[in-house]
């Protein structure tokens, strides 16, 4: 309590120099600098490092260099795959013909994914080989750990797990290998009890189960699945993927260079519709916002420069990944304070980080995932918020004064939780002599910050977006749902605090978005009379830059600042125009205009 006092009071105090100078003389923010600068300052801190690392460096750097590599793909099974034939095969959409509908649906419902239609697929179907070409010709050294596969499960769909383990099996070096270890989280459902049991029994020989005698939840789980393992390295995986080719060394590679690595494989996506097997996207590192969102920011540059070599992220989504068991249980392993699922992935992530390894994504190794769609909803394991609960453990840990801004952003939320007995992480992190979270931020998560600020700048104007061609029209969402056109519609009578449906923001993202909510106007057109749609705000400008010019009136769309918001009074449609300051129809009124930070739009460049 008296701490959160505190925080308000100091809130409140700087409130009156400015948020920017703010975030100017929170010199843990550094807001003016440039990347390259932030990096340059990182590089000079790390100077000071121990001995003992400059020695782990140069023979990590030798290895690098000297060690034989080889081609490690199977190239038979590459091939044999290639004339599969069949559902799904190739990673193809797949559909069911003649079948029952009804029994369908439930079974959908019930997983949140077709699972009658993966019981139509072969558990040992082929996918498509979608790595970057490089990835194709990339060699990986000769000598490479073992790893234990440690799938967690609870009420998983048998055949989503077999097909999960065949993929493991049919696509990793034999050799490479330990064992697959599956954990079940005291699933209800019969069929994986003793047929499970049978199926393993019939067709594997390096599967074992782990049984829970009650319900644990993903991180008690994993737990369980890594004091039983006996590999070099653990590999965690959900229990409803599938690995691509020649997936696994490009994951073991980093390891054995440094025991300190843990690596991530690109996640693609199995469709839970027609289990279609496709990329998710071109890669992104990890980060999060203040809310613990998990969130994401773009490569860098010099990621880009050879799409086949891991790169470096600051946070794990969490589902995937290879560590080093060595350095997992140096870590503590996950706290086991934390319950059930959430927040795990920025423990893990925090402390890889901040005592002294390194957390990478892997290009090369790919591995696909359920993301489940509609379900009905499966029994809370347990009556507690024990998400925040979680959030403030890994926050009161590691996070040091940046925790503060996680709580402001859930007003008196966290007060009122009590992170528990946290004194054996508490000392487990000075054992390891483990840096700083502005450490962290700086030198690792260095341009977070920027995109998500830890204090929101405000915003440039809200409230109504009033047409002066006739002022009893607004803006309006119509409530017309995303990806589709807004129109006008009689004005509010509060013009600073409307209704949702007309309470736009021109935010400091730069886009014109629904007042603190994640819906923008998008305008996808370049010819005359382009919609304005609302669509996800993505905060990188492009179809959703929006500018307000205060003198003339006119509301901007992207970056040339040559086309402008358009009321069509007969219609009560907008549209996006050739700027014309002769025209009444461009101009509008903001409920609020904030002429300060408006007349910086253009100085901060973003940058916060
Ligand atoms: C999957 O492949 C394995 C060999 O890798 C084989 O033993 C098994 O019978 C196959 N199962 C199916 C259902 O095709
Ligand atoms: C207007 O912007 C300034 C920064 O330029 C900020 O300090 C102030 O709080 C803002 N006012 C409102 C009402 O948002």
């Amino acid at each position: 309590m008296r701490r959160r006092q505190r925080f308000l009071f100091k809130l409140g105090l700087i409130g009156t120099i400015g948020i920017f100078l703010f975030l100017l003389l929170n010199n843990a923010l550094s807001p003016a600098k440039s990347t390259d600068e932030i990096k340059a300052e990182a590089r000079i801190q790390s100077k000071g490092d121990t001995e003992i690392e400059k020695a782990q460096e140069k023979q990590i750097a030798d290895l690098e260099t000297t060690a034989e590599r080889i081609d490690w793909h199977d190239h038979d099974a590459i091939t044999r795959d290639l004339n599969r034939e069949g559902l799904g095969e190739q990673g193809k959409k797949a559909y069911l013909e003649d079948h029952d509908r009804d029994r369908e649906k439930l079974m959908y419902r019930q997983n949140g994914f077709n699972a009658m239609l993966s019981d139509a697929i072969s558990v040992n179907r082929s996918v498509p080989d979608i790595r970057y070409e490089g990835c194709k010709h990339q060699k990986y050294l000769k000598k490479l750990p073992k790893a234990s596969i440690i799938f967690i499960f609870y009420d998983e769909h048998p055949s989503v797990l077999y097909r999960s383990i065949y993929s493991v099996l049919n696509r990793s070096p034999q050799h490479l290998l330990e064992e697959i270890i599956l954990v079940d989280d005291f699933s209800d459902r019969d069929s994986l009890k003793q047929p499970l049991d049978d199926y393993i029994a019939a067709n594997f020989d390096i599967v074992k189960v782990v049984r829970l005698e009650k319900r644990t939840g993903l991180i008690g789980a994993r737990m369980a699945g890594a004091r039983v393992a006996k590999g070099e390295v653990l590999i965690f995986f959900d229990s409803h993927i599938e690995t691509n080719y020649n997936w696994l060394p490009p994951l073991l590679e980093p390891i054995a260079i440094n025991p300190k690595a843990s690596v991530c494989p690109f996640i693609d996506v199995v469709s839970h519709s027609d289990f279609e097997y496709r990329a998710q996207d071109e890669g992104a590192r990890g980060a999060f916002d203040w809310q613990f969102y998990y969130k994401r920011l773009p490569l860098l540059p010099e990621d880009l420069l050879d799409r086949a070599k891991p790169f470096k992220s600051p946070i794990m989504a969490g589902g995937l990944f290879a560590i080093g068991t060595d350095f997992f249980w140096q870590l503590g392993g996950y706290d086991e304070g934390l319950d059930i699922w959430g927040g795990e992935q920025y423990e893990l992530s925090f402390k890889i980080w901040m005592c002294g390894g390194e957390l990478l994504d892997a290009p090369c190794s790919r591995v696909a995932h359920i993301y489940r769609g509609p379900m009905d909803s499966r029994k809370n394991p347990r009556n507690t918020d024990y998400v925040h609960k979680n959030y403030k453990r890994v926050a009161e840990v590691w996070m040091d004064e940046y925790k503060e801004y996680l709580y402001a952003h859930d007003e008196g939320l966290y007060e009122t939780i009590d992170a528990g007995d946290i004194s054996k992480q508490v000392a487990l992190r000075k054992q390891n002599k483990c840096k700083s979270f502005k450490w962290f931020m700086q030198n690792v998560a260095f341009d977070l910050t920027k995109v998500y600020p830890p204090v929101e700048p405000p915003d440039y104007a809200f409230g109504t977006l009033q047409s002066l061609a006739n002022e009893r029209l607004c803006v309006d969402t119509l409530n017309v749902g995303l990806h589709n056109p807004v129109g006008l519609y009689p004005c509010a009578e509060n013009h600073k605090r409307p209704q949702k449906n007309q309470n736009w923001a021109l935010s400091w993202h730069r886009d014109l978005r629904l007042r603190n909510h994640k819906e923008c106007l998008d305008v996808a057109e370049s010819g005359p009379n382009a919609k304005a749609k609302l669509w996800e705000c993505h905060g990188q400008g492009g179809n959703q830059f929006w500018f307000y010019e205060e003198n003339s009136k006119m509301v901007k769309h992207g970056s040339n600042l040559d086309r402008c918001l358009e009321a069509d009074l007969s219609s009560h449609k907008v549209y996006v125009n050739k700027c014309d300051e002769l025209k009444d129809s461009m101009k509008w009124q903001f409920g609020f205009v904030n002429s300060s930070a408006l007349a910086n739009f253009n100085k901060k460049d973003g940058e916060f």
